[in-house]
């Protein structure tokens, strides 16, 4: 059973099958009791959690005993399960503004109900429930009567893959107007404070990197108000006890299933007591509920580890893999593909493409993936996005004959889109200059050339909808790299009232998924790749749509591993494009040798991305081998259980185990970046083996029983700058 209440201490036990959240009724207010180990019993909440404890600090304020004298409750000091911004002086998860001005709201329990599975988060992308799960859900409503609004929170427990989603919903039930200011996700209250941050911050080229920090007293908190979920920062926090490490210790995970602008963060005041929320940015952000609308908010996903970061990473990747991930290809391997964008950029024609997919194909590559520049009179990135038909000087017999071409060689098509763009250039933008999202008045300030089609409009969406579907029913497509390369700025339209315009980049994200909704499910055998300029939209709400994602532009193995090792931290190899490309490298100037770029690669979703005629005999035999051997171990990459034994951030080189679900097999990536003279003798430990059983590694052919490759080591041999080292190893019986 996942949830349990305890009706005469009015306690709510939310059991997976490792840990407990708990919540309780106090005096008429939902607190938050615990999170955690999971607790088997739900003893009363006054008396084993310490309750009647919380009292009046001083300057808070607070309501008198029937005495009149004797301190009352004090919101302030009140671990609250959702806190309205009220006496509650913190950093609320709720702020509602109302028409006569006041913002002041008091949340009383009012019920609750539970039943099995979860209820699909209407227009927007969640984790979800398949017959024989074990799930179970509670909606818990809170009230505030005078101002009549309605909050109703709902919870869902995933019992075997240990975590919880939660959800907002605001009901505006007065008879009057009211706007939310701010509607977090979630938010969980903590009577301590030694606790590091998380985030994973980037750029461009260089996105998720894991920056860890003491929390102060005050409010430490990440962001995007760039549109989108964005390069710069990720939807995810982690909440980590001081002495945790990447096997041990205890870790708190928050995950947005969001990819628009987001805020996460802790706040610690002067009793060490911390409040972490996660949820749509507050900032710049209002929505309006007129009498009898509801505002619902995205979802989060938390997951508690006591196994380190390791633990955390762990969950996620097993839940966004099985449970967020959808559609044919979320179980299957996916086909081996070549990109042609680092290969030609936007000078090629049918023949050079050919050419570049023919070598591919006696290569052992299953898709060519047709990248930016094949539409209107894209030559450059100055024009056409939009224009959404096929440029015939370029591609004379249209997509459908290089479709029929590349299906005559046995081969899949793939073909890119920016679906969500506009150029000045372009016969769209000529048609429909307020298309765009822009501020009348203001200079529309370009991004790579490109302005964005304002989503949150219907029309615009429909015709976005209406584009990509009569190019994909017009030859046959089997892959899209949906792409996405600006962020929002003067951000507002000249349809919505004055009053809605700061609701225009969530209702943009509605359109943006309803776009996808539709599209995916129209060609449920196509396979959508996600993309932002590499990684700038990588986020639980985009893997829904599209089980994997261009990890970053940046194509240089070395910088690789740090932005892989990066997003593994919420994120499962299965979901990260992974591409072999050209040396020296596009983007770093830097040479490594081919074998690495493979390696490093064949730890995500694999690929090339470079044109094969230019490779020499042997690195052709190169590239042979690698498909042979990726086609063979992608089932283990794909639902592998990822461990970070050595990162490149700390060690100075990766080692990356990925166990098979079965555990029959574990593969080891270890990967240098600049060695040293003399070096020190240095032993992997590899995690969570079989102790007794004998291990074969393929390429060496020594045979190591598991308990040695767990206290002893597998020696890091790798001696050269940039030398990879792919092990696999096969359980003997
Ligand atoms: C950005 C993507 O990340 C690249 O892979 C490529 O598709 C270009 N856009 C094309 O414009």
């Amino acid at each position: 059973m996942g949830i349990v209440f305890n009706e005469k201490e009015m306690l709510f036990n939310l059991k997976t099958k490792s840990t407990s959240y708990m919540m309780g009724v106090y005096e008429g207010y939902l607190v938050h009791a615990y999170y955690g180990k999971r607790i088997e019993h739900e003893d009363s909440l006054t008396d084993a959690l310490g309750f009647g404890a919380y009292r009046v600090k001083s300057f808070m304020a607070r309501d008198f005993k029937e005495d009149g004298r004797s301190p009352g409750l004090c919101l302030e000091s009140l671990p609250q399960e959702y806190a309205a911004f009220n006496s509650d002086i913190r950093e609320p998860a709720l702020h509602i503004q109302y028409d006569d001005g006041s913002a002041y709201s008091l949340l009383k329990y009012e019920g609750h109900k539970i039943y099995k599975g979860k209820k699909p988060l209407c227009g927007m992308p969640a984790v979800y429930c398949e017959e024989g799960d074990d799930v179970e859900s509670i909606d818990i409503t809170l009230a505030d009567e005078l101002k009549g609004l309605k909050v109703v929170l709902t919870y869902s427990v995933f019992s075997d893959y240990d975590a919880i989603t939660r959800s907002v919903k605001v009901i505006n039930e007065s008879e009057g107007k009211m706007s939310v200011k701010k509607a977090m996700s979630a938010s969980v209250d903590f009577t301590r404070s030694d606790f590091d941050m998380t985030s994973l911050y980037g750029a461009w080229a260089k996105e998720r990197r894991p920056d860890k920090k003491a929390l102060f007293h005050g409010t430490q908190r990440i962001e995007s108000t760039r549109g989108s979920s964005s390069h710069n920062q990720n939807p995810f926090i982690a909440i980590s006890s001081k002495d945790a490490t990447d096997f041990a210790g205890e870790v708190y995970g928050f995950s947005l299933v969001y990819s628009g602008n987001f805020e996460a963060g802790a706040s610690v005041d002067a009793y060490n007591e911390t409040r972490v929320n996660i949820g749509i940015n507050s900032f710049d952000f209002s929505w309006l509920l007129e009498p009898g609308e509801e505002f619902l908010t995205p979802e989060a996903v938390l997951v508690y580890s006591d196994a380190g970061f390791n633990g955390m990473s762990q969950r996620y990747h097993k839940l966004y893999r099985n449970r967020l991930c959808r559609g044919k290809y979320r179980d299957l391997s996916r086909p081996l593909l070549i990109n042609n964008w680092e290969a030609t950029y936007m000078s090629f024609d049918e023949e050079k493409l050919l050419s570049i997919a023919k070598k591919a194909n006696e290569a052992g590559i299953e898709l060519f993936v047709l990248d930016d520049g094949w539409f209107g009179k894209r030559n450059s990135d100055n024009s056409s996005l939009g224009d959404w038909f096929v440029n015939r000087e370029k591609l004379p017999n249209g997509i459908d004959g290089l479709a029929k071409k590349i299906n005559a060689l046995g081969m899949k098509l793939g073909l890119w889109f920016e679906p969500e763009m506009i150029s000045y250039d372009s016969e769209l933008y000529r048609a429909h200059p307020d298309w765009c999202i822009h501020l009348k008045g203001r200079e529309r300030l370009e991004s790579r050339q490109q302005l964005i089609l304002d989503l949150s409009r219907d029309e615009v969406t429909d015709y976005v909808i209406k584009a990509v579907s009569d190019v994909l029913s017009s030859a046959n497509i089997e892959y899209v790299k949906w792409d996405m390369n600006r962020n929002m700025s003067e951000v507002g339209n000249e349809v919505l009232p004055p009053e809605r315009q700061r609701e225009l980049p969530h209702r943009y994200m509605l359109g943006l998924y309803r776009a996808l909704e539709t599209l995916t499910s129209r060609f449920p055998n196509v396979l959508f790749e996600g993309c932002s300029g590499g990684g700038g939209r990588f986020d639980p709400g985009m893997l829904y749509y599209s089980p994997q994602i261009w990890t970053s532009d940046n194509s240089d193995a070395i910088e690789r591993l740090y932005i892989q090792e990066g997003t593994y931290t919420v994120y499962p190899p299965s979901a990260m494009g992974a591409h072999v490309a050209a040396v020296p490298n596009h983007q770093m100037g830097r040479t490594t040798p081919i074998a690495t770029r493979g390696a490093v690669a064949m730890c995500g979703q694999f690929g090339y991305e470079l044109d094969l005629n230019k490779l020499s005999e042997e690195e052709l035999e190169q590239v042979k081998e690698q498909v042979k051997l990726y086609k063979e171990i992608s089932p283990i990459i794909h639902s592998s259980e990822y461990s970070r034994i050595k990162s490149v951030y700390t060690d100075g080189y990766s080692a990356w185990q990925f166990k098979a679900e079965d555990g029959e097999h574990v593969i080891l990536m270890m990967c240098n970046t600049l060695t040293h003279a003399n070096p020190e003798s240095d032993f992997v430990k590899m995690r969570n083996l079989d102790k007794d059983a004998m291990y074969k590694e393929r390429f060496t052919g020594r045979c190591v029983r598991g308990e040695y490759l767990m206290n002893v080591g597998w020696q890091h041999t790798g001696r050269k700058d940039f030398e990879a080292t792919f092990l696999i190893f096969e359980k003997m019986c």
